[in-house]
């Protein structure tokens, strides 16, 4: 039975991911990596895992040593730096016994941006294939998950780990698995519009935002994960790049909700949202996802099994963030 172990095992990902993998496979050796900020017991009775291991994502000597001593890691913590994935990888890369080391590595579809400025949707962007290895070719360490699905990827191109990625859009549904915090997704989006004080969208807020549902994410991860644990990983490492997606929204649609949402909590003194300029829909790059298109095709998920069926983040939302901190 193989070893699995998580990292960001406590995450909006990660909690439901490790209770289904233990749910699924009560066998398999499942480890959860976590900060030591509860007990281990706590953290034991939430996600159903007989074994801890508390460290930081930065104990790159620690991570090592763990990946090394199991057959399959998940990476669930972080895709914007290449901590922990570094780490994972040269364990993984260093096993001296049994099958070669399974990376199950989760990106971001914030990748795929177009970095569109008019808020509009603009039907010649580029449309991100999964099944189409050239466009996974071109995931490259600018991007916003770059810098570690670059490491995953090289470890699975050059033979020393068999690289999984799930790539996930903004996912939400957290109300739906009783989850403590909103993910990275749902913080990006609130954090950015909390200090303009409206949400912002751009023009006709006609741009799309890629989004799914936890539930539809979570089975499908653990399908990829089943088949890392099958055997030897076949074809190239391009072809293990899968995209999900429940559906895509228009960002005025996006914003109209949130901002009820957040009128609702008493963050706002409106409930409606703001269109605005691009200089005025936030900082940084976060305003590009407000200003530009994301786009991508699920046919090789599809192929896998991948078949959305949760409701809409439109509605979905208001149940999400009603007991959130934001
Ligand atoms: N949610 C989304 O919309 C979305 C979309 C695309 C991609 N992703 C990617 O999916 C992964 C999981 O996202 P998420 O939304 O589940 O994130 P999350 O809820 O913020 O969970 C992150 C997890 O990593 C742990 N962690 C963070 N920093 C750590 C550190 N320095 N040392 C040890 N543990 C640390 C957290 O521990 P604590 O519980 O102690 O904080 C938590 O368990 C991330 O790589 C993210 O970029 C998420």
């Amino acid at each position: 039975m193989p070893s699995v172990i998580v990292f960001g095992a406590t995450g909006f990902l990660g909690a439901p991911l490790t209770r289904a993998i233990v749910k699924a496979h009560p066998d398999w050796k499942v480890t959860a990596y976590v900060r030591g900020t509860r007990t281990s017991d706590e953290v034991k009775k939430e996600l159903g895992v007989k074994r801890i291991e508390t460290g930081d994502f930065t104990e790159f000597e620690k991570i090592k040593a763990l990946c090394k001593e199991n057959d399959i890691a998940v990476n669930a913590g972080n895709s914007f730096t290449d901590a922990p994935i570094s780490a994972i990888v040269a364990g993984l890369s260093e096993r001296s016994e049994g099958p070669k080391g399974k990376l199950l590595h989760i990106s971001g579809a914030g990748n795929f941006l177009d970095f569109g400025t008019t808020g509009e949707f603009n039907p010649a962007s580029k449309v991100w294939d999964d099944d189409n290895e050239e466009d996974i070719k071109l995931v490259n360490d600018k991007m916003f998950n770059g810098q570690s699905d670059v490491v995953a990827l090289q470890a699975g191109k050059n033979g020393a780990v068999d690289t999984y990625v799930v790539c996930t859009p903004v996912t939400y549904g957290g109300a739906a698995v009783g989850s403590k915090g909103m993910g990275v997704g749902y913080s990006l989006i609130t954090g950015n519009a909390k200090p303009l004080g409206y949400v912002p969208y751009i023009g006709n807020g006609s741009a799309v935002l890629s989004t799914a549902h936890v539930l539809d994410v979570v089975p499908f991860m653990l399908k990829v994960l089943e088949l890392a644990a099958s055997g030897p990983a076949q074809g190239s490492v391009y072809s293990r790049w899968f995209n999900v997606e429940t559906q895509r929204v228009a960002w005025k649609d996006m914003a109209t909700e949130l901002a009820k949402v957040m009128y609702a909590k008493g963050i706002f003194k409106s409930p409606e949202a703001k269109s605005v300029p691009l200089e005025e829909a936030g900082e940084g790059e976060v305003k590009y996802l407000v200003a530009g298109n994301m786009l991508m095709h699920t046919n090789r998920s599809a192929r896998m099994g991948f078949k959305p069926t949760q409701p809409s983040i439109l509605t979905q939302v208001h149940e999400d963030l009603k007991d959130a901190a934001l």
